[in-house]
């Protein structure tokens, strides 16, 4: 399955790799394709804080400072932070009380973390080991194609 994903997600980074389109993409991607999730997308570093990037689902959280949430500490750590149970996460930040379970992955460019892919459910236990392992693939492949171009 994750296998299919990233060959998705090739195919999209072939056709356009600047991290507009792409990450906007590559959220629609994960929200159609994984199950039972309320919401999935991407928060990028900007000035010294996480800020709301392209997503799928509810209106959510614009700012979250580094070290914050469970999005904080995976951008904090460069560590992908799995959560079983937000409830039992100290600090979790409710964007959407429907969130129970949440995975985030660090994103990197050259050596230093830039964002953070964010996926949440409703279910909790959602995100398996074999979760983590292709959702950090599928961030590799992001790594290596994406474009940071700025708008002008
Ligand atoms: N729950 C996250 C905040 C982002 S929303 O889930 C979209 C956190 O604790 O970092």
């Amino acid at each position: 399955m994750y296998s299919d994903l990233v060959a998705m997600l090739r195919s999209l980074a072939e056709e356009e790799p600047a991290y507009i389109p792409l990450l906007s993409n590559a959220s629609a991607l994960l929200y159609d394709t994984l199950s039972d999730l309320n919401w999935a997308g991407f928060y990028l570093l900007r000035g010294g804080q996480l800020v709301l990037g392209p997503f799928q689902g509810k209106v959510a959280c614009i700012h979250i400072p580094i070290g914050k949430g469970v999005c904080g500490t995976a951008a904090q750590t460069g560590e992908t932070v799995l959560v079983p149970d937000v409830h039992q996460f100290p600090g979790h930040i409710a964007c959407d009380s429907a969130s129970n379970a949440e995975i985030v992955i660090p994103l990197y460019r050259e050596n230093e973390v830039v964002g953070v892919l964010d996926i949440d459910s409703p279910v909790f236990n959602r995100f398996s080991e074999e979760d983590r392992k292709g959702l950090e693939a599928f961030c590799k492949v992001l790594e290596a194609m994406i474009v940071w171009e700025d708008a002008r």
